[in-house]
C-alpha cells in the first residue's frame, strides 16, 4: 500500500491523488456481467446518469447499446482518464460534483458503483437523496452495493438492514442478486441491487 498525501475520500485531491499515481484497486476495467443483463433485459434504451464515474467503461457499453448515458466525476484526473479511454464517447463524460450536478435532461436510470462505498457513512443519507431528488417516478437505481463492517475505508461497506432504512422511504427494492465477477476489493461482499423510485 503506498503512502500518500491526501486522506479525506469527500475531496476531489484524494480520488485525483490516486487516479495519478495509477493506484486504483476498485477499476474493474469493464464491464460487469449483471449490468450487461440488465441492459439486455430493459425494455429500450434509458437515459442513464453514472455518478462518480473513474474511467467509465460503462459510458461506452451503454451509448453502444443506444442508451444516453452522461457521466460524471468531480477528480479531473478521473474525467481526463475517462476521456482519453473513450474516444468518440469522451464528450458524455462531465466533471461535476454529484451534489450539485444538475441534468440537462430527466434522468431515468441511475447506476451504481463504487460510488457510495467511496464516500464516508456520514454522507450516505445526503447520497440517497439526491439519488432520490434526480430520479422520477418509476426511475431505478441499479448496480452494486458492497457489503462489509469494517470501519475503515474507502471501500466503506453498508450493512444489509441500515441501507435498507436509508433507502425505503423513496425506493422499493426490485432484484437482489449475488455477484459472481467480482474484483478482489469487492468478492464476496457485493450484491446486484435495483431499486425503483416510489
Ligand atoms: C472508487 S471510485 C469508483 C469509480 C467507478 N465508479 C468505478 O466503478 O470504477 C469513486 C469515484 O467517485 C468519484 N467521486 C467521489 N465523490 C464524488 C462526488 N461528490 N461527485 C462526483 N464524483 C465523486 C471519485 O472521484 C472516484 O472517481
Amino acid at each position: 500500500m503506498p503512502t500518500f498525501q491526501t486522506g479525506d475520500p469527500s475531496a476531489p485531491a484524494f480520488w485525483t491523488e490516486r487516479f495519478e499515481r495509477n493506484f486504483m484497486p476498485w477499476d474493474r476495467g469493464g464491464v460487469p456481467a449483471a449490468l450487461e443483463q440488465f441492459v439486455a433485459a430493459a425494455p429500450g434504451p434509458m437515459v442513464a446518469l453514472i455518478p462518480g464515474c473513474g474511467i467509465g467503461y460503462e459510458v461506452a457499453y451503454l451509448s453502444e447499446a443506444g442508451w444516453d448515458v452522461t457521466a460524471i466525476d468531480f477528480s479531473p484526473a478521473a474525467v481526463a482518464a475517462a476521456q482519453a479511454a473513450l474516444g468518440p464517447w469522451a464528450g458524455r463524460v462531465l466533471e461535476a460534483d454529484f451534489f450539485t450536478f444538475v441534468p440537462q435532461k430527466p434522468i431515468e436510470m441511475i447506476y451504481e458503483r463504487a460510488f457510495l462505498c467511496a464516500l464516508p457513512r456520514r454522507k450516505w443519507e445526503r447520497v440517497v437523496q439526491r439519488w432520490a431528488e434526480l430520479l422520477p417516478v418509476d426511475g431505478l437505481l441499479a448496480g452494486f452495493f458492497f457489503f462489509d463492517a469494517a470501519l475503515k475505508g474507502p471501500p466503506f461497506g453498508a450493512d444489509r438492514d441500515e441501507l435498507q432504512a436509508l433507502l425505503r422511504p423513496y425506493f422499493v427494492l426490485t432484484d437482489n442478486q449475488a455477484v459472481n465477477d467480482s474484483i478482489a476489493v469487492f468478492k464476496g461482499r457485493e450484491r446486484w441491487q435495483v431499486w425503483r423510485r416510489i
